[in-house]
């Protein structure tokens, strides 16, 4: 972690010294993030699970996002883990089967060689949803199938790396033909835009919409007022996705431009364990049910 002032300094480390007392009064002992305990706590049992440095670098992440604001900082974590503990990410993530036609359009790949903040990246074939808009009429499987590959990706984060603890994203529009954005979807994006910000911070190196097409331009006017401000600088938008490759040169050559002669779809990571942490959350839910 690095500090720009000794007094950011004092603030994360006033953080961290609250949680215990923030989880315990105000989070119901809810203590867990992306799948890691962010407190060492009481039972001795579960203190395995507890990694101070990862458990640090995720309160950074918040600390960073906003400014080092102590108040609204503690506000924003009790925010994200009270959001957790009754959305339960990880649920949608490792436990969930979702519609294989959502499946089928979210990927995750791994470049290496690529510039840091871009190794990992997530890509979003939305132009193939163009037609199926019964999938954004129950919106909340579209977001329990987003928010889960949005936690799988996380897990292909190092997060004790300071240089290279963000991800790429990419949307890919290809296909989008003429069409009209009804309520559903508009309703459906803007909840996902509005749960990455508050819940998400500080992960996005860079989001690349390709194969947009120009007569499609109004919906990047009408999509970017819901974003905010520093996550709209991240923001490429490219007709060619060709182009693509130009930012993500380890990406496949036939359908973005980079040097990879693999399709996007061989080179996918569908298999992605949960943390420890996560699996143990998981099975006491399993217990939980069953009792
Ligand atoms: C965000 C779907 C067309 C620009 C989103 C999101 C969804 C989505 C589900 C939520 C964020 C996420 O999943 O990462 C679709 C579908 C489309 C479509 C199904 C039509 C087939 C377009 C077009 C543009 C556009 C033509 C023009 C560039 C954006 C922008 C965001 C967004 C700027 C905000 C991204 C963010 O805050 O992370 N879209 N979209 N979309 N979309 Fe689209």
């Amino acid at each position: 972690m690095k500090f720009d002032a000794k007094e950011d300094e004092a603030v994360f480390k006033k953080v961290v010294k609250h949680l215990p007392e923030l989880i315990e009064k105000k989070c119901q002992n809810y203590d867990e993030i992306y799948g890691y305990k962010i407190i060492p706590g009481n039972d001795e049992s579960l203190t395995e699970y507890y990694d101070k440095e990862i458990a640090h670098a995720i309160i950074f992440k918040y600390c960073k996002a906003y400014n080092f604001q102590y108040h609204i900082i503690i506000e924003k974590i009790k925010n994200v883990l009270n959001w957790r503990r009754d959305f339960n990410p990880l649920s949608a993530a490792f436990k969930e089967v979702h519609d294989p036609e959502l499946v089928e359009v979210g990927l995750l790949t791994h470049y290496p060689n690529e510039e840091p903040n871009k190794k990992v990246v997530t890509w979003n074939i939305y132009g193939k949803l163009i037609k199926k808009k019964h999938l954004f009429k129950e919106a909340n499987k579209f977001l329990r199938y987003r928010i889960g590959l949005m936690e799988r990706s996380l897990r292909l984060i190092d997060f004790t790396d300071d240089d290279n603890n963000y991800m790429a994203q990419v949307h890919d529009y290809k296909g989008t033909s003429v069409w009209k954005m009804d309520s559903d979807m508009k309703k459906c994006v803007k909840n996902i835009i509005a749960i990455f910000q508050d819940y998400y911070p500080e992960l996005l190196s860079a989001k690349y919409f390709v194969y947009v097409p120009t007569f499609l331009s109004w919906v990047y006017d009408v999509i970017k007022k819901f974003v905010d401000e520093s996550t709209r600088k991240k923001f490429v938008v490219l007709n060619d996705g060709k182009k693509l490759g130009k930012y993500l040169p380890d990406c496949p050559s036939a359908q973005y431009g980079g040097k990879d002669t693999k399709t996007l779809q061989e080179e996918n990571i569908a298999e992605i364990r949960p943390t420890e942490y996560a699996l143990y959350l998981l099975e006491k839910q399993i217990i939980e049910d069953v009792d």
